[in-house]
C-alpha cells in the first residue's frame, strides 16, 4: 500500500475510534494532546500529495483549529515545573483574548495581580493597557490576544532570569506560531529581547517596525513604564496608530 493511502486509513480509523469513545461516553484514548487535536477536529482543508505517486487527486487533512490547538498547548504546558518560577506561583497565567486575533500583545511576565488572578494585565499597568486597546484602538480585549514571554510570576516583578525565559519562551512562540496574527506588539524591553534577541534597545528601536517569523512587530513601551511617566504615552499612541494602519482601523482623536 503506498505511503498516502496508509496515512488516509490510518486517519480514518482513528476518527472512527475516536467517535465511537464519544458515542459511549467515555474519554478519549491515552495519545498525546497534539495527536488527538489533529484527528479529533472537524475544520478540514484539501491539499495535494507531494509524493510523485500521488500526484492524482487530492488529501483530506484534518487541521485543528486555533482554539483548539492553544487549548491542547495549555494542556501539554500542564502543572507546570519547567523553571523555579513554578515554587512561588499561585496561578500560571497563559494568556487570553481570541485566537483568531490580528493582534497580539507580549507583556514579559505576570505581576501580582495577575498571579493572583490567572489572568494577564488585569493589575493597574493592566488597566492602562485596555484604555490603550478599548478607548485608543476601539477595540476590546477578547479582540486581541494578551499574552507574556513568561507564565509565573517572577517574585517580587524582577525581570525574568535567563534560565525561566529559555524554559518558557517555547510556549510564547508555539502561541504566536498558532494564532498567527498580522501584527504582534511588544510591550517593553524583556518582551522585545525575547522575540528580537538580546540586542534590542528601546531607545533607538521603539516605534520601528521589525519581523517576527515573518509577522509585523511593533514594539513599544510597557504600560508599567507609561505609569512612571506620562509623557511617553505620546509615543506610545504614535506606535499605536501605527499598528490601526497596518491593520486597516481608522485612526481617530488622540485615544
Ligand atoms: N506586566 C506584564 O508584563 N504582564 C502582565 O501580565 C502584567 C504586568
Amino acid at each position: 500500500m503506498d505511503t498516502q493511502r496508509e496515512l488516509r486509513e490510518i486517519v480514518t480509523q482513528m476518527r472512527g475510534l475516536l467517535r465511537s469513545y464519544q458515542e459511549i461516553g467515555l474519554d478519549p484514548p491515552p495519545i498525546s494532546a497534539d495527536v488527538l487535536g489533529f484527528f479529533s477536529t472537524t475544520e478540514s482543508k484539501t491539499v495535494r500529495p507531494s509524493a510523485p505517486h500521488g500526484g492524482e487527486g487530492k488529501v483530506r487533512v484534518v487541521v485543528p483549529d486555533r482554539s483548539t490547538s492553544l487549548m491542547h498547548l495549555r494542556e501539554r504546558i500542564g502543572d507546570c515545573q519547567r523553571c523555579k518560577l513554578h515554587k512561588s506561583r499561585t496561578h500560571l497565567v497563559f494568556g487570553e483574548g481570541s485566537p483568531e486575533a490580528r493582534l497580539v500583545f507580549v507583556g514579559e511576565g505576570p505581576g501580582y495581580d495577575e498571579d493572583m488572578a490567572g489572568r494577564p494585565f488585569v493589575g493597574e499597568s493592566g488597566k492602562l493597557l485596555t484604555r490603550i486597546i478599548e478607548n485608543g484602538m476601539g477595540l476590546t480585549r477578547s479582540n486581541v490576544y494578551i499574552c507574556n514571554v513568561v507564565k509565573c510570576h517572577p517574585p517580587k516583578n524582577r525581570d525574568p532570569e535567563k534560565d525561566e525565559m529559555e524554559a518558557c519562551i517555547p510556549f510564547l512562540r508555539e502561541q504566536l506560531r498558532i494564532i498567527g496574527p498580522d501584527v504582534i506588539c511588544t510591550l517593553g524591553r524583556v518582551a522585545g529581547q525575547a522575540l528580537l534577541g538580546k540586542g534590542f534597545r528601546m531607545t533607538g528601536e521603539r516605534g520601528q517596525w521589525r519581523t517576527y517569523q515573518g509577522i509585523a512587530l511593533m514594539p513599544t513601551f510597557h504600560p508599567a513604564y507609561l505609569l512612571r511617566n506620562e509623557s511617553a504615552k505620546r509615543e506610545v499612541w504614535k506606535d499605536i496608530k501605527q499598528i490601526m494602519q497596518r491593520i486597516g482601523l481608522e485612526v481617530k482623536a488622540h485615544g
